[in-house]
């Protein structure tokens, strides 16, 4: 048994910041973040639209789109790394947001690609017909944990929540490969605020994001091409089979150059960075609403997730649409 995806929804912070407020911010341009990332504006969320509320939202348009009543949900999954609360985890909010009183829900933590670890998650426990449906959420709040003076990370990211509704069909395939490689983990940093040694001050510098940028970026553009291939070979597929290519929108050069690498058309790499910024975990599914509802992906079409993030991880999945 696979898990289908029947349903996708997606939830944006009304505030829109662009380039020029990162201007008034810190040293550094327009033109350089456009250059440098592809990145031209960002959402950033109010005190009320907290990370629960983007992925309650997101979440309750998925399953609008897949004609479903949250009753029918067995498993809530929410990818982040800004849940806002400890306890309870957001995905118990979730649930109670939309109605969902009969799912069993977590919190996953892999950072940009938590969302498609979430995604293996749900679909390991669908293949085992432990449940039938699930909703799997990537939703973010970076916004409050950007150090806001720091040029080499604020202007990256973005906030927003995505959703997709798997339903357990008994034919379908989903095949992923994934990577965790904990000893580059210093890479890409966010110290717990929560730990005791902050008591005096709250907002230490080491509880902001923090980032070896290069570092992130050549392990990008190297892991990311990499798992595509291996994903591709252990499903026995070839590039010219896969219609799409949804990766992580961290940067449009990271994209790019991942195409390059691979030896594939441009094209096939739809982009939304542009509007969004890197909303890690929820940047895959935000992308993949976006071409849902615009109606790019057909029936029968095969679809390559990628992503990427600290850990170090990263991953690739290939899945019907
Ligand atoms: N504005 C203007 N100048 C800047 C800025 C800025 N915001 N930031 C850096 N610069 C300067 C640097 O100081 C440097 O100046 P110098 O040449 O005088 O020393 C110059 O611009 C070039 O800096 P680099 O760091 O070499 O710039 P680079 O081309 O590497 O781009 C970037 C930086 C955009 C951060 C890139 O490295 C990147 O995208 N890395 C990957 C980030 C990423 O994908 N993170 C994923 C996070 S996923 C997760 O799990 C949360």
């Amino acid at each position: 048994m696979v898990g289908k995806i029947c349903g996708t929804g997606s939830c944006l912070p009304q505030m829109i910041w662009g380039n020029e407020k990162l201007e008034e911010m810190v040293d550094t341009s327009d033109q350089w973040i456009q250059e440098r990332t592809g990145i031209c504006r960002r959402h950033i969320a109010s005190e009320e639209e907290t990370t629960a509320y983007l992925a309650s939202k997101a979440a309750k348009k998925a399953l609008h789109d897949a004609g479903m009543s949250p009753e029918e949900i067995e498993l809530i999954l929410v990818a982040t790394i800004s849940p806002g609360n400890i306890m309870p985890g957001i995905a118990c909010e979730v649930q109670k947001n939309i109605g969902a009183e009969n799912a069993t829900c977590f919190n996953l933590n892999a950072a940009c690609t938590g969302f498609l670890f979430a995604l293996n998650t749900a679909q390991a426990y669908i293949a085992q017909g432990i449940y039938k449906n699930a909703i799997v959420i990537g939703a973010e709040t970076l916004s409050n944990l950007t150090d806001w003076k720091d040029r080499s990370t604020s202007i990256l990211f973005g906030d927003g929540a995505g959703a997709v509704v798997l339903k357990s069909v008994d034919e379908g395939t989903y095949i992923q490969v994934s990577r965790s490689i904990g000893n580059k983990g210093h890479v890409l940093t966010l110290t717990n605020r929560n730990q005791k040694k902050y008591e005096q001050n709250p907002l230490a510098e080491e509880t902001y994001m923090r980032m070896d940028g290069k570092a992130v970026f050549q392990f990008a553009v190297t892991k990311v091409p990499e798992m595509i291939s291996e994903v591709l070979e252990k499903a026995k597929m070839s590039k010219e089979e896969i219609t799409w290519y949804i990766l992580h929108q961290a940067n449009a050069r990271i994209i790019g150059s991942v195409a390059r690498r691979l030896g594939e058309n441009k094209e096939k790499f739809p982009m939304n960075i542009e509007n969004y910024g890197n909303t890690s975990s929820a940047s895959i599914p935000i992308l993949l609403d976006e071409l849902n509802k615009k109606g790019a992906l057909k029936q029968g079409e095969w679809l390559v997730l990628a992503g990427f993030g600290a850990g170090l991880s990263c991953g690739a999945s290939i899945l019907k649409w």
